[in-house]
């Protein structure tokens, strides 16, 4: 059941239907012009002081927002009450991002961080690192003028740019922040974002989800009753869409799916090699050969992609982009819309999966849903616009800039952490995929199921397969297949010291806890002993950045041989069971069982036990059937044993049942009427 939470104060930003009144619009600072002013004004103010200290001297700390994007990064931060942007020493164009998420090493030993990062990297191309983003949680790494660094280290450096630039507004030390991640991070990638802060010398209070981020800047007006909110996003490399309920103060999420490697960059892409392939055509030349070439090509087509969500067409310019034998090159192409849009909608239509899922986790149809809110610099494309109408059937909302709405959602849950906004609400976020270990026969046992809202703990009692077996191993994995190894795996850990006792006896509690930033941390205890050990879980290295989206259309496309499986494993674990229950009884029963009954019950359990290790799946079921009636004919001989009865009766309806159970299956087929035959001639004593 989801957890819900209050949304309780009435924030002077939030749209409501009050907006529309003169008051309200003039408190509204999330708009790119009202924010503009907030920020740009204050910085030339003549006192020199501080833009944000201009009217409160107390030195509360500050927790800003920072939206760490894949193409920009934002930060906000609460200023006198309101959400207010972080002005970048760079200056910011419309409708850009303060800090392009660009890091550059010059021969020198200079760091440049966004703006003078990015204007070099056409020049620079080798030793420009650009959408980091994408391999957060990876174990890749960049290697420049002989350094390595990893994605956390990346990206520490572009926080490190905007804690620098927040204290200079702020005009006081920095050293907590909120950070926005896309809402279908994994573990990893959710951890290596907080390590990036870390590195920046930032402690992360707080992780949120973009889209979540995006609901707190919209603001939800309790005073319209139950509400379905769709928010979209889809930014420069992911996409993400989260469902929420609100209504009567009180804010859930429903739902959360999406893509980490869908997003406005692989638009670019589309562009650039329709681009490149036609210069090729044209001039024999394949500019994707030369570094220097593919960076102008690409600021050149992200800007034409911009350019064509205001104008029907635009032409591609760039001189001296390569040369042959004879003279130099220039491209100059053409766009229109309709070009740009066909090249795109492949790319579109791969965001109506994530949307169907997010939808189906919900329970809801599209027509449920009562606001669509979309965020991403490509949602300002009318094709994404059009795409979104469709589906749901209604105009998205207009009201708050989809680049800024992440970073003021972030301030905002930073000012509610920090005290400076009076609100009940703290946001809940749900898990973007299931959590569980891996049990016998390498089954994957759910320990908390996708779209569980957190902070959640769950707790499960398992035990040992084997006889005095004082090590466990706990499998930690992340994934919506049935076997562990179709999943990702999380990490491993080992809880010893157990007692040496039967098979079935020791009580291994499991726990998982996810906290609020959508970490998990494992933990298993022996009952008996007391003995806990526990992981948080860190190990990115077992991440792929594909391996979500893939792990999900695997999932539906090898749902039928995944069934198949796991019915085996089912079938093996049930064998082994009976084996162990069989030979348990016999040891226990000793001399009172008949002598020619147990030699007949041992030489089937030792069958079947040979059965299950040849892995002769086939044969299992038939074979437990034989197990089974043998066992029933025991414990009828030890009932008649005690009761004096003759044996006969009970032995022949033990038997009677039986070759019923037989005919069955020869009539399906599965035994052939020889088999048949001789099994009740078996059986029947014949
Ligand atoms: N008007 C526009 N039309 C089309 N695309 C645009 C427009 N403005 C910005 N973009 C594109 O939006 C992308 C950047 O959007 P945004 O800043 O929301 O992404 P991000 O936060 O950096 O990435 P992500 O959220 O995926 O990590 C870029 O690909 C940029 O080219
Ligand atoms: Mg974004």
């Amino acid at each position: 059941m989801p957890v819900t939470k209050k949304w309780s104060s009435a924030l002077p930003w939030r749209r409501t239907k009050a907006d529309e009144s003169p008051k309200q619009k003039t408190t509204a600072p999330i708009t790119h012009e009202s924010t503009k002013q907030k920020t740009t004004g204050p910085v030339a103010n003549e006192t020199d002081k501080p833009a944000a200290k201009r009217s409160s001297e107390s030195v509360v700390e500050k927790i800003i927002g920072i939206d760490l994007g894949t193409s920009g990064c934002a930060a906000a931060v609460i200023v006198n009450g309101e959400p207010t942007l972080i002005p970048i020493a760079e200056g910011v164009g419309i409708g850009e991002k303060g800090v392009p998420s660009y890091v550059a090493f010059t021969k020198n030993g200079q760091l440049l961080v966004g703006e003078p990062a990015r204007r070099q990297a056409a020049l620079n191309p080798e030793t420009t690192v650009q959408l980091i983003k994408r391999k957060m949680g990876s174990d890749h790494t960049v290697t420049i003028f002989g350094r390595t660094y990893t994605p956390q280290q990346i990206s520490g450096f572009i926080l490190r740019k905007i804690k620098n630039d927040a204290e200079a507004f702020l005009g006081q030390k920095v050293s907590k922040a909120v950070i926005t991640v896309p809402s279908y991070f994994n573990d990893a990638q959710r951890q290596a974002t907080k390590d990036a802060g870390e590195i920046a010398g930032l402690e992360v209070v707080r992780l949120i989800n973009e889209s979540t981020a995006t609901a707190f800047a919209y603001g939800l007006d309790k005073t319209e009753g139950e509400r379905k909110i769709l928010v979209f996003g889809l930014g420069g490399g992911t996409m993400g869409v989260t469902i929420m309920d609100s209504g009567g103060g009180v804010f859930t999420v429903a739902s959360t799916s999406g893509d980490t490697q869908l997003g406005g960059t692989d638009m670019d892409s589309a562009l650039l090699n329709y681009v490149a392939d036609d210069f090729k055509a044209q001039n024999s030349i394949d500019l994707r050969v030369d570094k220097m070439a593919m960076q102008r090509l690409r600021e050149a087509v992200e800007k034409a992609k911009v350019e064509l969500s205001t104008t029907l067409d635009t032409t591609i310019n760039l001189p001296f982009i390569a040369a042959d034998v004879n003279s130099h090159k220039d491209l100059v192409m053409p766009i229109t819309r309709a070009k740009l849009e066909s090249l795109v909608q492949p790319i579109i239509d791969r965001c109506r999966e994530p949307v169907n899922r997010a939808l189906s986790d919900a329970g809801l149809i599209p027509v449920q849903i009562d606001h669509v809110i979309l965020v991403g610099g490509p949602t300002r494309m009318p094709i994404v616009r059009r795409f979104a109408e469709s589906y749901f059937g209604k105009t998205p909302e207009w009201g708050v800039d989809p680049i800024e709405c992440v970073a003021v959602g972030a301030a905002i849950q930073g000012g509610i952490m920090g005290g400076e906004v009076k609100s009940g609400l703290v946001l809940i976020d749900v898990t973007p995929l299931t959590l569980g270990i891996e049990t016998l026969g390498g089954v994957f046992t759910e320990m908390i199921k996708r779209n569980t809202a957190v902070p959640i703990s769950r707790t499960k009692t398992f035990t040992s397969t084997s006889d005095n077996q004082t090590r466990i191993e706990i499998h930690v994995l992340q994934g919506e297949r049935p076997m562990a190894k179709d999943n990702i795996s999380l990490g491993k850990f080992v809880l010893d010291g157990i007692e040496p006792v039967k098979r079935g006896e020791p009580q291994i509690e499991v726990s998982f806890d996810i906290d609020a930033n959508g970490i998990v941390h494992v933990s298993a205890k022996d009952k008996a002993t007391g003995k806990v050990q526990n992981v948080t879980i860190r190990n990115a290295m077992g991440l792929k950045d594909e391996d979500i989206g893939r792990m999900r259309s695997e999932a539906e496309q090898f749902a039928d041989r995944d069934k198949r499986l796991m019915k085996d494993v089912e079938l093996k674990n049930r064998a082994d069971k009976i084996v162990f229950d069989g030979r348990k009884m016999l040891l226990e029963q000793g001399v009172k069982i008949p002598s020619s009954l147990r030699l007949v019950t041992e030489n089937v359990l030792t069958e079947l036990e040979q059965i299950v290790r040849n892995n002769r799946t086939c044969d299992i079921e038939m074979k437990t059937l034989e197990v089974d009636a043998a066992l029933s004919r025991v414990t009828q001989d030890m009932q008649q044993a005690l009761h004096g009865e003759t044996s006969v009766s009970g032995g022949q309806q033990s038997a009677a049942a039986e070759i019923e159970k037989l005919a069955a299956l020869r009539d399906k087929s599965i035994l052939t009427d020889e088999e048949f035959q001789a099994k009740k001639k078996r059986l029947l004593g014949l």
